[in-house]
């Protein structure tokens, strides 16, 4: 499995949030960038980073330690669905709406890669619990 390389997208990913971030809370910021442009390049990088992660096994080490946790693996499967499906509903909004919508989805993202992180280290300390 390609952990490092999904590592590095994570790394990669947090800084253009943060970046994005910046640009939304700067009133001046946001009126120079082109917020539905970094949207969609924030789903692509983003399509290719679940990619990874679903193809790759990333998600499936956690089932093959812990098998009952699969709704739970299910879960952050569609919220990989739901945060492009949100990403790509952005161009279809009011021009105005367009940095909350984003914000928003900057949120989700969020969300999922807390849950996504805490689970994966979850799942490794309990097999490395079990191993003691
Ligand atoms: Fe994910
Ligand atoms: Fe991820």
């Amino acid at each position: 499995m390609k952990y490092g390389e999904i590592e590095r997208q994570h790394k990669e990913l947090r800084g253009t949030m943060e970046r994005l971030r910046l640009v939304l809370g700067d009133p001046n910021g946001s009126q120079g960038t082109d917020l539905l442009a970094e949207a969609r390049s924030l789903e692509s990088s983003l399509r290719e980073h679940f990619e990874c992660e679903e193809e790759d096994g990333y998600l499936e080490v956690v089932l093959e330690s812990q098998p009952g946790w699969s709704r739970r693996v299910d879960r952050l499967r569609e919220q990989h669905r739901a945060i492009l499906l949100e990403l790509q509903q952005l161009g279809t909004l009011p021009f105005d709406e367009v940095p909350a919508g984003l914000r928003h989805a900057l949120d989700s993202v969020h969300r999922h890669d807390i849950e996504e992180s805490d689970l994966v280290s979850e799942a490794v300390t309990v097999e490395l619990g079990a191993a003691d």
